[in-house]
């Protein structure tokens, strides 16, 4: 059983408080960061007189909060052993969606024009496939061989057997979390980072060391380098290209740096490549890998063809690729045979789908900016070079306060707390451009009709600092 401490949760929360009554309020985020992940189903919430003590507020406030809570069927009380958070039998993110029409909560595409065929071209490749076991808990020859070339195109020269197939980059994500961090090593994060790597380093206790990472100027390197030489972290998982969510990238000479530095205290970067295809405009830059060979590098199709796909993988030495086979066999014994074979197929017509992406995206951000415009004129729009989302600065409201009032207007987005660690980014909204410019016209004018929610001006409490 989970427990959350009185402090903990004061931090979760966040500047929680609205204009409306403390208890509604103080009910609206505790089920605000149920829905989203950051408070998992099943916690015991601290007792009431704790909580009211840690918040300066009354039990009394505390109790109503807790009893609406109740109500909504978010929390349940057992008696003499607490409450409880309770998202019925759904996970959180079906939890989050019930009745509500536009998901902007993944950053996620349809499947590519391609897919269909390469599904289809792979049945016929499925014949002498039948007569073997169809276990290789390493990945199937064809598909190491196909992402060896893809790393070689790129300029990093691989071996098929440094490849090791996953069902997915997350899978990929855990796997190496696993492997390369012990309890309580510490394990350096971009801040804002990808919300399920975190729940990934999590999961293995691992004590996160979060780097500064902005819109506009990039990484904090300095920051970077002072936190791998003073913390000594097993592990740094990095975005390098198009990072969820800023959509930022690291230039050539920054790889070079961070992969020294990392080289210089002993730490494992693992290089996130999974949203790399997604480039507007930028043109390619060499690998993270390409800079050092300790560098591990993640990767998959989930965002150039298709996240129902389930085909990722990892590229490290040798050696780990057996470590990280030997740790999997607990989870799994591989990866689809059939699913593979789709992947080889794809990767046959990167550029195809490459190009499929950059005109959906373009889309999807030319849609995003104008109705922003239009109905967030002082908003200041990022526009990135390349990803799958803005992230931008939201105030007067707090994001999560928006993503409340969004969710009455039929629009689930994350909130940015979501994206960092320690309830930081509530002046931050992650807004996604992958769906239909029609969807995304949709759902920013669901977004002003949230915001009018609140019209009558900022939060009563300073947001955090971000
Ligand atoms: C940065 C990043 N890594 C990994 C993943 C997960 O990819 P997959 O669907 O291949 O597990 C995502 C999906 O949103 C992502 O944005």
């Amino acid at each position: 059983m989970t427990s959350i401490t009185a402090a903990r949760l004061a931090t979760v929360l966040g500047p929680w408080r609205t204009r409306g009554p403390a208890y509604t309020a103080l009910a609206d985020r505790i089920r605000l960061v149920a829905l989203d992940g950051r408070l998992a189903h099943g916690t015991r919430l601290p007792a009431e007189r704790d909580l009211a003590s840690a918040l300066g507020l009354s039990r009394t406030t505390v109790a109503g909060a807790y009893a609406r809570l109740r109500d909504a069927g978010v929390l349940e009380s057992r008696r003499g052993s607490g409450s409880f958070v309770s998202l019925g039998a759904r996970p959180a993110a079906d939890a989050a969606m019930e009745g509500i029409p536009l998901d902007f909560t993944k950053a996620a595409l349809p499947a590519a024009g391609p897919v269909a065929a390469c599904y289809a071209a792979a049945t016929t490749l499925l014949g002498p496939e039948l007569s073997r076991s169809g276990y290789e808990i390493t990945g199937h020859p064809a598909l190491r061989e196909a992402v060896a070339r893809h790393f070689e195109r790129r300029g990093v020269p691989t071996d098929p057997e440094q490849i090791l197939v996953t069902s997915g980059a997350q899978h990929a994500i855990a796997l190496l979390s696993r492997v390369l961090v012990a309890p309580g090593d510490r394990a350096l994060i971009e801040q804002p980072t990808y919300p399920h790597a975190i729940d990934a380093l999590q999961a293995v206790r691992a004590r996160p060391v979060p780097v500064p990472v902005d819109v506009e100027s990039g990484w904090d390197l300095a920051e970077a380098e002072a936190a791998l030489r003073d913390a000594g972290p097993a592990l740094g998982y990095v975005m390098p290209d198009f990072q969820n969510p800023t959509g930022a990238s690291l230039r050539e000479d920054e790889r070079e740096r961070l992969a020294r530095a990392a080289d210089r205290h002993g730490t494992v970067l693992v290089a996130d490549e999974t949203t790399m295809w997604l480039d507007l405009r930028r043109g390619p830059r060499r690998p993270l890998a390409g800079f050092s060979p300790a560098v591990v590098t993640v990767g998959g199709l989930g965002k150039l063809a298709w996240g129902g796909l389930r085909v990722g993988w990892i590229r490290a030495s040798r050696s780990l690729v057996t470590r990280v086979a030997q740790s999997r066999t607990s989870l799994d014994l591989g990866t689809p045979v059939f699913e593979q074979l789709v992947a080889v197929e794809l990767l046959a017509r990167e550029n195809e789908l490459v190009a499929e992406r950059r005109v959906r995206l373009g889309a999807g951000l030319a849609a995003l900016r104008g109705a922003l415009a239009e109905d967030f004129p002082r908003w200041m729009v990022p526009d990135p070079d390349g990803g799958l989302a803005v992230w931008l600065d939201c105030s007067p409201w707090s994001s999560s306060e928006l993503v409340l009032g969004a969710r009455e207007e039929g629009l689930a987005l994350t909130a940015g707390p979501r994206f960092g660690l320690h309830g930081a980014f509530e002046g931050r909204l992650r807004l996604p451009f992958t769906d239909t410019p029609d969807a995304i016209r949709a759902a920013v004018r669901a977004l002003r009709r949230a915001a009018d929610r609140h019209a009558s001006g900022p939060l009563t409490e300073p947001l955090v600092a971000v």
